[in-house]
């Protein structure tokens, strides 16, 4: 199903990461040297066992922390230096719920349509796309009842329906199909990858395995570093692994480093560096 809308064009946007370094405690978590591209328009997976540094890549990818050294560039311009400009053009939906909410599914997103988008918006356009996001991830039927009365699965569908409505130019999905049964899983990986193809760049976290096929490019990390960039199924000969969640096995028995190197010595290091 298309998301596009006349009314609402996106133009995906390109994302480089340079020399990215994140302290936290006194503690490098990220980095240091981090760098990758996403063209625009990719759809791209970012793995990695717990603790890898995920999340607070996406944070300092989207504008919410910014790194302790080193550049996140959207379309060629510093996010940091022109966040006013950006801000509205980026989607995040965070690993934590933050939509705890007495209205219903279907209030709350129409209360953020309100704020998010043109205000010359016709109001039936406008209710138009509250349905067809509320639609798109599947929260029809429960679109009459209040937001903390649904399951987690639900109530992080009810985020990424919120995200859909203001058609950013990139979006970053932390963990959105956890607690997803499989079926909803592929569903919504099946969305984000609509989504990529219709003009926006779509960044997500997963620790499902089952639909990583779907993804244009992995980036894999490992204890804060890149350790892999490239298609998902070139990752398993990289590891020589039969399956994606060997590919986890296979780093957990690894000394520091050692995936590092070789990454930085394969054809594959070339991603972190093309241009977009
Ligand atoms: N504000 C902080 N202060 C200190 N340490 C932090 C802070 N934020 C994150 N960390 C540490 O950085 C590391 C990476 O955390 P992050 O949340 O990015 O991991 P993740 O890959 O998203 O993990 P998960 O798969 O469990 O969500 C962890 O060891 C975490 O404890
Ligand atoms: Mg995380």
């Amino acid at each position: 199903m298309s998301l596009h809308s006349e009314s609402v064009p996106r133009l995906a946007a390109a994302l480089q990461v340079q020399q990215l370094s994140q302290k936290k405690g006194g503690k490098v978590i990220l980095g240091p040297g981090l760098g990758f591209t996403v063209k625009a328009g990719e759809f791209v997976g970012l793995l990695g066992p717990s603790g890898s540094g995920k999340s607070t890549l996406l944070k300092a990818c989207c504008g919410l922390d910014k790194p302790s050294q080193g550049q996140v560039l959207l379309d060629g311009q510093d996010l940091y230096q022109h966040l006013s400009l950006w801000r509205e053009k980026i989607g995040y939906v965070p690993q934590d719920d933050i939509i705890h909410t007495e209205l219903s599914v279907e209030k709350a997103v129409s209360y953020a349509a309100r704020l998010r988008l043109r205000s010359d918006l016709p109001v039936a356009t406008r209710n138009a796309l509250v349905s067809r996001v509320i639609h798109e991830v599947g929260l029809q039927e429960r679109r009459q009842l209040r937001i903390k009365k649904l399951s987690g699965g639900q109530r992080k569908r009810a985020s990424v329906a919120v995200e859909l409505l203001s058609r950013p130019a990139i979006l970053f999905l932390d963990e959105p199909t956890s607690g997803q049964d499989p079926q909803l899983e592929e569903s919504m990986m099946q969305l984000f990858k609509s989504l990529s193809r219709e003009g926006t760049s779509v960044i997500v976290t997963t620790h499902a395995m089952a639909s990583v096929e779907l993804l244009d490019l992995v980036v894999l990390l490992q204890a804060g570093q890149l350790v892999y960039m490239g298609p998902p199924a070139e990752m398993l000969d990289f590891f020589d692994s039969r399956s994606y969640e060997g590919v986890y096995k296979i780093l957990a028995k690894s000394t520091p480093g050692e995936w590092l190197q070789r990454y930085r010595q394969s054809p594959f290091y070339s991603y972190t560096t093309r241009t977009p």
